[in-house]
């Protein structure tokens, strides 16, 4: 029969503590929370009582309740206050020297048989338990931010934790009502080694002037489906502990560079800016510990020239292409009310992309997304042409032909010929640098990338790439027009994988890497990052979505362009791809399990 646990220890009470205390004490579990001192004590009493009143307003808890779990909660200052619980978890900063004095400290203070447990995200469980005389009582209990929200808890047994204290911590964790994956003492365990190198590199897109801060997050949320940017979640998480994390794991995960903290981190942590509970971090928030974010100054790095005003009117729009995303594209602009002309290669082609267009527009009828007279209004708009020469006096044109660079090189240079002077030239390339097609024109000011997502229609993002050569003029048109078409657009440089691809292959690519050295399954790892952190899937179902072929393409891209080691496909994806199993489409990726 699995352990009762009737009171538990929480030491140290900032973000992660508090909001372990109120998991127990909601769960109807007493909990001894411990401090430093008197003021830390305050502290964390206060953020416990931020975030219950918040689960009062919202509904989530009743006030009896409420005050239930803070009867539940007896504060004290010291570890001393420890001495009969029958659990104790620690959630100190991610120092290995402090949280060893704790642990030999706990070990003298508590029962022989009181479980030992670190919330440490990222150092040695193993290295902490030997800081004990019963390093077999010494588990890692990772929750995740914010622990009252987020189901998931990593338990993190080492090679001496002994299995009855793993089976205890396991029941106790699904009375908490969590979800928890047992896994071996690793840097990162299995969501931070996932999350960081993303958050790091998301940081330096920010400091290199890649995009802005709103850019790099709206990007990732509209994208990717993702609960909140990764900058945003940097400040959720606080720069002080996200500087620890990536710095241990730096150390401890062999050296890989995207885990050495952008310098920037570590400029802001000297600066006191953390974060949320701070006040302030990448955004600036109402007050400390407040998620309201409100205007601040701006600062040179969250501001851009692209952003100027000097949008040029657009009213005529040309896309060039007959494949679905021509047909998205198409379908978008006349929704908005543009006119728009349709250039394919061939009438024949020409009456399959309008056959495409009315299909998908009858389909929004159906559902009661359109109104048929806006359907109506919208196939009025569009007028379908076999030359480019009907594109003499359109605004803008969207070329979204095969991702080949002779194709759009030579289209590009065609257009030049045919378009009047300041239109802008636009491509869908997911793939190409705009500069090669931009540099197939005496116009290389007016090019810009604007990369739609599939199925266009539906999804919200686009990605406005300017090379080094786009003016400001054509970026902020290219901006105007996604507003315009009820899109959000996103400005980045003109670099393999833009903002979307460029931070979320990599994470795949790690994901399979991981699954490789069999450190967790396939469930496992889609578990921890849809539980812990949000995701609304996780990344071996998207492997599969997307396809593996296609995946292994980006990430072999981002890997040729930026020669960062640790982008290199893993062999694991190479493999699959070489035997056929590319997902979905296939019917077998990494969902069917008999490839092992
Ligand atoms: N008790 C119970 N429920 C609560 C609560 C509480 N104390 N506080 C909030 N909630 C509920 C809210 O009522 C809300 O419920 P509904 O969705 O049913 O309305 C839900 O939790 C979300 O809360 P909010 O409405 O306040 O906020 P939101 O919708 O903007 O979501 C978020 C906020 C949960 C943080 C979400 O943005 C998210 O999931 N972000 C990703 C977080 C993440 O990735 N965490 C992992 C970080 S890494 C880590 O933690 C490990 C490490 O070692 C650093």
């Amino acid at each position: 029969m699995a352990r009762e646990f009737s009171t538990v220890g929480v030491v140290g009470l900032g973000t992660m503590g508090a909001g372990i205390v109120e998991v127990f004490a909601r769960n109807g579990i007493d909990v001894v929370a411990v401090e430093i001192s008197a003021p830390a004590l305050e502290r964390g009493r206060a953020t416990l009582k931020g975030s219950t009143d918040r689960a009062v307003a919202k509904g989530k808890l009743a006030e009896a309740d409420r005050d239930a779990l803070h009867e539940r909660v007896h504060f004290a200052v010291g570890l001393e206050a420890l001495h009969s619980v029958d659990l104790v978890i620690e959630a100190v900063p991610e120092h290995l020297d402090l949280k060893q004095r704790i642990f030999a400290e706990l070990d003298r203070v508590c029962r022989p048989e009181t479980i030992l447990a670190t919330n440490t995200s990222s150092l040695s469980v193993t290295e902490i338990s030997v800081a004990t005389s019963r390093p077999n009582q010494v588990i890692g209990i990772h929750f995740f931010n914010p622990a009252p929200v987020m189901k998931l808890v990593e338990v993190v047994r080492t090679v001496v934790t002994a299995p009855e204290v793993v089976a205890d911590v396991e029941a106790l964790c699904a009375r908490l009502g969590k979800v928890d994956v047992t896994i071996n003492d690793r840097a990162g365990f299995i969501a931070n080694a996932l999350l960081f190198g993303y958050l790091n590199h998301a940081v330096g897109m920010f400091e290199s002037h890649y995009a802005t801060r709103e850019d790099i997050d709206a990007a990732m949320k509209l994208g990717c489906g993702l609960p909140m940017g990764p900058l945003a979640l940097m400040d959720l998480i606080g720069l002080d502990t996200a500087y620890e994390i990536l710095d241990t794991m730096y150390r401890r995960g062999g050296r890989d560079r995207r885990h050495a903290p952008v310098p920037l981190l570590k400029q802001m942590v000297t600066a006191g800016l953390l974060g949320r509970k701070s006040g302030r971090g990448f955004y600036t928030y109402e007050r400390p510990g407040s998620p309201v974010v409100v205007p601040d100054e701006a600062t040179p790095l969250a501001t851009d020239g692209a952003l100027a005003d000097g949008a040029r009117a657009i009213a005529k729009v040309g896309v060039v292409g007959s494949g679905t995303m021509a047909t998205g594209i198409i379908e978008v602009f006349a929704k908005a009310g543009y006119e728009v002309v349709s250039v394919t290669r061939g009438m024949e082609k020409s009456a399959k992309v309008c056959e495409a267009v009315k299909t998908s527009l009858n389909k929004g009828v159906v559902r009661g997304k359109l109104a048929e007279a806006d359907r109506d209004a919208a196939l009025g708009r569009i007028s379908w042409s076999a030359t480019l020469d009907h594109l003499a006096d359109v605004d803008l044109v969207v070329e979204a032909v095969v991702e080949e660079l002779s194709v759009k090189k030579a289209l590009f240079a065609s257009l030049d010929e045919i378009c009047k002077p300041g239109v802008v030239l636009a491509t869908t390339t997911s793939s190409l640098p705009v500069i090669d097609v931009a540099m197939a024109t005496q116009r290389p000011a007016d090019v810009v990338g604007l990369h739609f997502f599939n199925p266009a229609p539906v999804m919200p993002l686009v990605e406005v790439v300017r090379t080094i050569r786009t003016s400001p003029e054509a970026t902020a048109t290219a901006r105007a027009v996604c507003a315009a078409l009820g899109k959000t657009g996103v400005v980045c440089g003109d670099r393999s994988g833009f903002i979307v691809n460029a931070l979320l292959f990599p994470y795949l690519n790690d994901a399979v890497k991981m699954l490789e050295a069999s450190y967790s399954t396939a469930d496992d790892i889609d578990h921890a990052m849809k539980l812990g952190c949000g995701y609304p899937m996780g990344p071996f179902e998207l492997l599969d979505v997307v396809g593996l072929d296609v995946s292994l393409a980006i990430q072999r891209e981002l890997y040729l362009e930026l020669r960062e080691p640790g982008f290199a496909p893993a062999p694991l994806l190479e493999h699959l791809v070489t035997a056929g199993y590319l997902g979905r489409k296939t019917r077998r990726g990494f969902r069917d399990h008999s490839h092992r």
